[in-house]
């Protein structure tokens, strides 16, 4: 994957209609078991710092945040204003379509964190989307990407399909890496057990200057 130029044929999806129609009705369900979910809250307890503001990109009704860790705010963007609205931690919430628009309506370094769950897979613009994500973190605040091996294939990018568990991570280290706004770029395989859906995370830090 390394050497693979990132072509658009590898972000073509079999589903190329409109992501508000695919996502008009809420969908009030979990997208990986329980143990996993444990593992991305686990991963945002190291991560995130408490009292931070932190932005769930691609999020729905459930942020996995660590239930007894306060953050001052929590901003959510997804495609579907009910599954948001729902959301507990959520201090604040727009529906926009990254796909469609990919630059992010908020200041430079607002962020002390943000978060990617089991939703990067459906980026076709990635890199923008990653740059973005960069300059509205602070210097040194990290975006923790999670994913397991269940999606929505008629939606997931074509690239994705193409690749094992170890490509997924190598193609989202590929992201950060091209972003060229991101440092300390780690790859984790934080799978609970065998008998459970497995969680990896690809996680680094904007290397942004305060601005
Ligand atoms: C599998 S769900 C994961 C939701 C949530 N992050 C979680 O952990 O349960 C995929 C999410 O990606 C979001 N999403 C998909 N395509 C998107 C797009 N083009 N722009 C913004 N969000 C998108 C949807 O709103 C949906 O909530």
């Amino acid at each position: 994957m390394a050497m693979m130029p990132l072509s658009p044929d590898l972000f073509a999806r079999l589903d190329e209609s409109s992501d508000d129609l695919f996502y008009e009705n809420p969908r009030f369900v979990t997208h990986i078991d329980d143990a996993a979910i444990a593992a991305v809250t686990q991963l945002y307890r190291e991560y995130f710092p408490p009292g931070g503001a932190i932005l769930d990109l691609m999020s729905s009704w459930i942020s996995h945040l660590p239930s007894e860790i306060a953050y001052r705010e929590v901003v959510l963007l997804g495609m579907n204003q009910e599954e948001l609205a729902a959301n507990p931690r959520a201090t604040e919430c727009l529906v926009r379509d990254l796909n469609q628009e990919p630059r992010l309506p908020f200041g430079d370094a607002r962020f002390d964190g943000a978060a990617i769950c089991v939703s990067v897979d459906y980026l076709t613009r990635p890199i923008e989307v990653f740059r973005e994500c960069a300059r509205v973190l602070r210097r040194g605040a990290p975006l923790v990407v999670t994913f397991s091996n269940r999606c929505f294939p008629t939606k997931v990018i074509a690239g994705w399909r193409l690749l094992d568990d170890e490509g997924h991570q190598e193609l989202v280290a590929r992201y950060f890496d091209e972003a060229g706004t991101w440092t300390d770029i780690e790859l984790l395989d934080r799978s609970p057990g065998r008998d459970g859906d497995p969680l990896y995370a690809v996680i680094a830090r904007s290397k942004l200057a305060s601005r």
